[in-house]
């Protein structure tokens, strides 16, 4: 890993065994992106990379050759005015609304070893200066002096370039910020695919491909959190690339509130990715002396397909994001009552609850909303963090005593940023609503946003969050944000600041994390938003999980986790097991393969052990011995994904053979994929252990043949099989064809030998699954 810069042709070069990142100074003195891609050689030179020609109807500041044409050059941090019609990185006016037309040049850089923190806001880190190197470009407007760092990390292990941007009022004239985006990257070449993981409650994170087309494509955010309705994150594919092949390159923003990604393609095939606060609405004042520090961004470059730029943003984020306590350690298996009880329970419900679970094996317990206030449904008392005597009369610390004296550690939900109208935090402070100046306001789910911008209000809930951690023997909190935001004035902001709401909002909760977190390094925090409405690096950065979707359905979660699993890590999925007819749509799939999927995360259950038959009680104590086995592959191993949905280059993934005619293993079935057969695979590290597991998800009358090729093994080791634990209808043809001491290169190369079970596929049913460990 080393950064260079090469003074005779003005060029810096960022490389590591994975990736070049090589930035040339242009001929205005701004900087361009001379390549990204493989490794070149450190004492190469390369801004013949960056290419200008004479074209028609193109313009040219004076001085300079008037083939060099702003529009069509590669530009690191652009600015609008000066040529460049797409979209740029910054844009600023004074304080009066006159438009600044900035002239950003290239000043002056350090290289330092390792990598400096973002004040304020969560971003990658290492745990040695030798793990990265960082450059900072400082670009001033010689005019406004106006100073924009560009900041850049290569890191030593993975083919990952951190950037982010510092933009600072060194001048004497108050300016406004209109748009600050946290990094651009010019490609090249427009013959890409264009991957976003987008959705809505309960079905997030589906994976949507699209080929990049001239003009602007873009995902965005303006509801106040990352939403379920567009991740922040992005990729571009070429057509051809697979799971294990082809170029991928991925975009993702350490950022969990109103974010824009948007990729234009120019006029004359070059693509723009910028990203960063989404624009729309933002405004941030920048007094003289002022920074705006804008969240990271991280781009991925691999030429090895979506599985390695997936394996590269696991372990970074898995290693140099989550922090602390937790980081690298097993995560408990909890049973949550929610779905068990929603808002009906009183002590002694939940204690037979505790009771059972701690009987099948399960870690901790975990109360989920309607433990405080008057809370008996979704109409009052978020704000009030005081425990429903009437529910729990010895208390939240009495019931939490009772249930670690069983021997179970116990877990509270709480929803911190939000207060219901019927409440009594509301009616003592009515203006630390969002919106409280306004006559009208719109209610989600009956309740309020709370001003997370006052500083005060921050304040007042890390008091009363710290004391209630502080007072119950708390190990575990779900964190829960529960609609997104509307009216979005604050009251303590003058008119001229409006803009710097939805911002400083996100600071605001960055802080109270921060804080807790600090002050409470042992807990184990799990962050929600009516499901995963809020699943990004940014809350990753401080709480290790996420609940990845109110949607409990095991055939559901194959395609949110499947799109989660592009660039977050298994052990910050959030995955339970839930009862059945599942509530979210009253499928009925079998308790093995409901867990199945949910292994393939931060495990736990979602349901009342009371009510189930004993057979089911004893297939989950079962479940819960094997996690335990295998917690720290399905946790922390390498995940690949192995047949399922699109996006992974055609329905099939590495599926080979399946029933003639139609092109894949499964004809696809599902609107929300393509596929009937997910497979999915985590390995552990020394690829010694690997467990596979095979969703089918209809069954089909009498099907043919086909094979899995699996991933991340030792070719040279032999691998033992087994086909377990025994699924409810013994399947003897999978055990029949795979049990037993196989070769790794066997299993890489032919794979796992399913179908052909014509009787037995008709009695096993719809959603059906195999679990595969391989031992060697
Ligand atoms: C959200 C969460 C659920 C549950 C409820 C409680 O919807 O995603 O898991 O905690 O809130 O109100």
């Amino acid at each position: 890993m080393a950064i260079v810069w090469h003074p005779d042709t003005r060029e810096f070069h960022l490389q590591n065994s994975y990736v070049s990142y090589i930035i040339s100074l242009l001929p205005d003195n701004s900087p361009g992106l001379a390549y990204f891609g493989r490794p070149l050689d450190l004492e190469g030179r390369y801004s013949r990379l960056v290419r200008f020609e004479d074209r028609g109807l193109t313009t040219h500041q004076s001085g300079l050759p008037s083939s060099f044409c702003l529009d069509y050059v590669p530009r690191e941090y652009p600015t609008y005015g000066r040529g460049d019609y797409r979209i740029p990185a910054i844009t600023l006016e004074t304080e009066h609304g006159f438009p600044v037309i900035l002239d950003l040049q290239y000043r002056e850089h350090w290289i330092v070893q390792g990598k400096p923190s973002v004040p304020g806001l969560p971003a990658t880190y290492c745990d040695s200066d030798a793990e990265a190197e960082s450059l900072m470009l400082t670009l001033e407007d010689p005019s406004y002096q106006v100073q924009v760092d560009v900041h850049y990390t290569i890191f030593r292990d993975y083919p990952v370039i951190a950037r982010r941007a510092s933009i600072r009022n060194g001048g004497v004239q108050a300016l406004r910020i209109l748009r600050a985006y946290s990094a651009v990257l010019d490609l090249d070449s427009s013959d890409w695919d264009f991957i976003h993981f987008s959705g809505a409650w309960a079905r997030e994170r589906h994976v949507v491909r699209r080929p990049l087309a001239p003009g602007l494509q873009s995902i965005a955010s303006s509801r106040g959190s990352s939403s379920a309705q567009h991740n922040p994150a992005i990729m571009l594919a070429r057509r051809e690339a697979t799971e294990t092949a082809g170029e991928v390159l991925g975009a993702l923003l350490v950022y969990s509130g109103n974010h824009s990604i948007e990729v234009e393609v120019g006029s004359h095939g070059d693509t723009r990715i910028a990203l960063g606060i989404n624009p729309f609405g933002f405004k941030w004042n920048l007094s003289p002396g002022d920074v705006l520090e804008t969240p990271e961004a991280l781009f991925c470059y691999t030429d090895h397909g979506f599985g390695d730029l997936s394996l590269s943003m696991h372990q970074l984020l898995g290693r140099h994001l989550v922090r602390g306590w937790w980081r690298d350690r097993e995560r408990p298996i909890l049973i949550n009552n929610w779905e068990a009880t929603y808002f009906q329970f009183d002590e002694q419900k939940l204690l037979d609850i505790a009771r059972s679970a701690k009987d099948l094996g399960i870690e901790l317990f975990v109360l989920d909303d309607g433990w405080f206030g008057k809370r008996n449904d979704d109409r009052s008392s978020l704000g009030d963090w005081e425990v429903n005597r009437d529910k729990l009369p010895q208390g939240i610390e009495g019931l939490a005593c009772k249930i670690v004296d069983m021997g179970l550690s116990f877990g509270l939900w709480i929803e911190p940023e939000m207060v219901n109208p019927d409440s009594n935090l509301y009616r003592q402070h009515p203006d630390w609503a969002v919106g409280s100046i306004l006559e009208r306001r719109t209610l989600g789910r009956n309740q309020l946003v709370l001003d997370m911008s006052r500083l005060e209000v921050v304040e007042y809930l890390y008091d009363t969050l710290s004391q209630l951690l502080s007072q119950v023997p708390i190990s575990y909190i779900k964190w829960d944000m529960n609609r997104h935001i509307t009216e979005p004035v604050s009251a303590a902001l003058p008119a001229d600041r409006q803009g710097e709401f939805f911002h400083r909002y996100m600071l605001g909760v960055y802080e109270l994390y921060r804080r807790l977190t600090e002050a409470f390094p042992r807990v184990l925090f799990e962050s929600c938003s009516a499901g995963g409405n809020r699943f990004d690096a940014g809350m990753l950065a401080f709480a290790p999980q996420a609940w990845a979707s109110d949607d409990s359905d095991a055939i559901e979660r194959l395609a949110i986790q499947w799109g989660t699993s592009f660039f977050y890590p298994p052990s910050a999925i959030g995955a339970h097991v839930s009862a059945v007819p599942n509530h979210q749509v009253g499928r009925i799939t079998p308790l093995w393969t409901r867990a199945g999927v949910a292994f393939f995360g931060a495990f736990g259950y979602e349901l009342d052990p009371n009510k189930l038959s004993e057979s089911d009680k004893a297939e989950i104590r079962a479940q819960v011995d094997f996690y335990k086995a295998w917690r720290r592959v399905f946790q922390f191993g390498r995940f690949y994904r192995l047949a399922g949905f699109c996006a992974a280059g055609g329905a099939t993934g590495g599926m080979t053979g399946g029933p003639a005619g139609t092109g894949q293993g499964w004809p696809g079935s599902r609107p929300a994929g393509n596929s009937n057969l997910v497979a999915w695979m985590s390995v552990s590290e020394d690829s010694r252990r690997a467990v596979v597991l095979i969703v089918q998800v209809l069954a089909r009358p009498n099907p043919g043949f086909y094979r899995i090729p699996l991933r991340g093994l030792d070719p040279d080791l032999s691998y033992q099989v087994r086909c377990r634990p025994a699924l409810p209808v013994k399947d003897e043809a999978a055990i029949r064809y795979n049990e037993g001491l196989r070769q790794g290169d066997e299993l890489i190369n032919v794979g796992l030998l399913l179908g052909g079970d014509g009787w037995n596929g008709l009695s096993r049913g719809d959603f059906a699954s195999w679990l595969f460990t391989l031992e060697g």
